[in-house]
């Protein structure tokens, strides 16, 4: 699996710095209150369980599953709701986690159904911010590393299902996919 990588962008050093940085801030920033965490499968389950250790308050932890890379190296424009989250959202204080943030779309439809579901407030902790992708305008609000607009894979992010167990994240060689 190793092997077809063409360049490790972020080892597990730098991801475990990433984690305790946005935990701090996140504690800070969320201080007195009990969020409720929102975990988007199934890229972000690496991320969320490295983040929430990191984060020192009362959290709730739930998940919803939404797609919209089907597996491929694009977005396909159409995002689907998998599995929902099976807790009422309504006046909690919502922090979606998710792996990355790249058109964009994703984000704008879990925010929108979050807000219209009668959250009180919604924020992001992102692991990865690739702005070279965006199709919308939409930023997050915690950002481990800004990422270039190449395909990455590991630490969670997958290409057709695989690569999701790597420790760190790299660059995928083309001639895997094209
Ligand atoms: C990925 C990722 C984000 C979304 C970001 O999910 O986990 O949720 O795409 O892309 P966008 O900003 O272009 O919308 P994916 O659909 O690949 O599902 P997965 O997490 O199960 O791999």
């Amino acid at each position: 699996m190793n092997n077809d990588i063409e360049e490790v962008l972020f080892d597990q050093e730098q991801i475990h710095e990433a984690a305790v940085r946005l935990g701090q801030t996140i504690t800070k920033d969320y201080a007195g209150r009990k969020p409720l965490v929102l975990s988007v499968l199934k890229g972000a389950y690496l991320w969320t369980a490295d983040l929430v250790r990191e984060i020192d308050l009362y959290v709730d932890l739930e998940f919803i599953k939404i797609s919209s890379y089907h597996g491929g190296v694009t977005s396909s424009n159409e995002i689907q709701l998998v599995t929902d989250v099976q807790s009422d959202v309504a006046g909690r204080d919502v922090l979606i986690i998710e792996d990355i943030v790249d058109t964009g779309q994703s984000l704008r439809f879990l925010k929108d159904l979050l807000k219209d579901r009668g959250a009180n407030s919604v924020q992001v902790a992102t692991f990865l911010d690739k702005k070279g992708g965006r199709k919308i305008e939409i930023d997050a609000d915690y950002v481990g590393f800004d990422v270039r607009n190449e395909f990455v894979v590991g630490y969670g992010l997958d290409y057709a299902g695989l690569y999701r167990n790597l420790p760190y994240v790299g660059i995928l060689k083309k001639d895997i996919y094209s």
